[in-house]
């Protein structure tokens, strides 16, 4: 473990000059890219960050005060789980690569810049946001989230680097040049050039979107190629505390939404509250557009990339018995003539709906945990998952229009009813109208709940970020 070279680094970096020469001058363009597309406004600030220190389950982090662009982004892979072999599809069993197969080159590196792409993407989307959070508690936290996103970048920028050779390095450029939004140079994936204004935004791109990248990582995490195993694992640590800022994040305005559609009798807008439609509709927008991020329901990429060994299932190795998977059919309701018909597809080549099934259900224990809440508060109200085919972008159904409950409808019933289903443009100006920005220590937003706890066993009021 090497914590004080200007890369921190459990890779051995220091064996292999020409890699570390070459990531050390990646590393300025990083720092310049952060100093322009970061958090807005607040780099010269003390933010009670985490930085990762170690890969061990406890003590891998260490909690201080750090001005973000001095951040320690280093390079983490969890410990070789020595001779591991190949766990699923046609390698089954071989050892696992340690280098990049040349037959898999170019698709491993498509999954390696897709995946990296999504982490300095979020940064620039949300680098507006500590103008209006709601406190300094949560200022901190969309830092943090910001830093480790960063450092994801760093954990594909290496793999680039270590194992492409030029196109990797020219690949690791590109990934500082694309914008998020950006008409001539966009982000790859649509969700990551969507415009974050609002903490609403925020709350369901960090529960939602930051989930997606739970189930990428954790179907990377099963990879015959160890040092993408072993970098996403690590990854995966990091990305359950994004999850648990998004899922508490909304479940914090759920409550406070609920207490005032009470005292309002249903009309919480007057008493500077988000109406829970609204926060419904927010939901509607962000799922629909993360459920797109797993890609086409019929992919022959993901039988590949699966046949490869390259990206399993979702916990894969705990979870199946048979890991070749090359018998059995998935039924898939495809569109045909207007209607919907239902589609046998090969399992591999159903391994993207696999992996959204899975997604799907863990966003359902959130929802379900979220109506507790406003019932808890005495309100009859309930929240709900969209169906999967409403409002996509991507795969069978894009193209075609659907309701919230799945069913094929014309584009003036859709049209006719969308402003009751997604965010309108009232919605997100009356949202915009309450993010005001609150950093004294210990004071929150009126529209959304203090969180049951501070971060690493400090109080409420401590100071998270300083802003003098
Ligand atoms: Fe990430
Ligand atoms: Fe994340």
């Amino acid at each position: 473990m090497s914590l004080h070279d200007k890369i921190p680094n459990n890779v051995d970096l220091n064996h292999d000059r020409r890699l570390q020469k070459a990531l050390e001058k990646w590393q300025p363009k990083f720092v310049e890219w952060w100093t322009d597309m970061g958090p807005e406004g607040f780099q010269a600030n003390d933010v009670y960050l985490r930085t990762a220190v170690s890969v061990e389950k406890d003590g891998w982090a260490d909690f201080r005060y750090v001005k973000m662009p001095d951040y320690r982004w280093g390079i983490f892979l969890t410990p070789e789980e020595k001779h591991r072999p190949v766990g699923f599809g046609d390698m089954i069993n071989v050892p696992s690569f340690e280098n990049v197969p040349g037959e898999f080159r170019n698709s491993l590196r498509r999954l390696i810049v897709t995946q990296g792409d999504t982490e300095p993407a979020s940064v620039e989307q949300q680098r507006l946001l500590g103008q209006c959070c709601p406190s300094l508690y949560d200022l901190r936290n969309l830092f943090q989230v910001n830093v480790e996103e960063g450092r994801h970048l760093w954990a594909m920028v290496y793999l680039l680097h270590r194992y492409f050779g030029r196109d990797g390095r020219e690949e690791a450029d590109e990934l500082l040049e694309r914008r998020s939004g950006n008409a001539d140079k966009p982000r790859i994936l649509e969700a990551f050039n969507q415009p974050i204004e609002d903490w609403l935004s925020f709350f369901c791109f960090t529960m939602f979107v930051d989930r997606d990248g739970k189930f990428q990582l954790a179907a990377l995490a099963e990879s015959g190629f160890s040092p993408l195993r072993r970098t996403t694992r690590f990854m995966l640590t990091e990305e359950a505390y994004h999850l648990f800022v998004g899922d508490t994040g909304i479940s914090r305005i759920v409550r406070r939404s609920a207490q005032l559609h009470k005292e309002s009798n249903g009309d919480p807008i007057g008493l500077g509250g988000i109406p829970l439609q609204i926060i419904q509709r927010y939901i509607n927008y962000w799922f629909t557009y993360s459920l797109d991020l797993f890609g086409g329901e019929i992919s022959s990429n993901a039988a590949d990339f699966f046949a490869s060994g390259l990206k399993g299932r979702y916990n894969e190795e705990k979870k199946f018995q048979d890991h070749v998977a090359n018998e059995g059919f998935v039924d898939i309701p495809v569109v045909e003539g207007g209607t919907l018909t239902n589609r046998q597809v090969p399992t591999r080549n159903a391994m993207n709906e696999l992996l959204r099934d899975e997604y799907i259900s863990d966003s359902e224990n959130a929802i379900r945990r979220w109506n507790k809440v406003i019932a808890s508060e005495g309100v009859d109200f309930e929240l709900t998952l969209p169906h999967r085919r409403f409002h996509r972008h991507k795969g069978e159904y894009a193209g075609h229009y659907f309701d919230t409950d799945g069913a094929i409808v014309t584009e003036g019933v859709y049209r006719a009813m969308a402003s009751e289903i997604l965010p309108s443009e009232e919605d997100y100006a009356l949202v915009k109208s309450l993010m005001v920005q609150v950093t004294k220590p210990g004071q929150m937003a009126n529209w959304i709940c203090p969180p049951k706890q501070g971060i690493d066993g400090q109080s409420l009021e401590f100071e998270y970020v300083r802003l003098n």
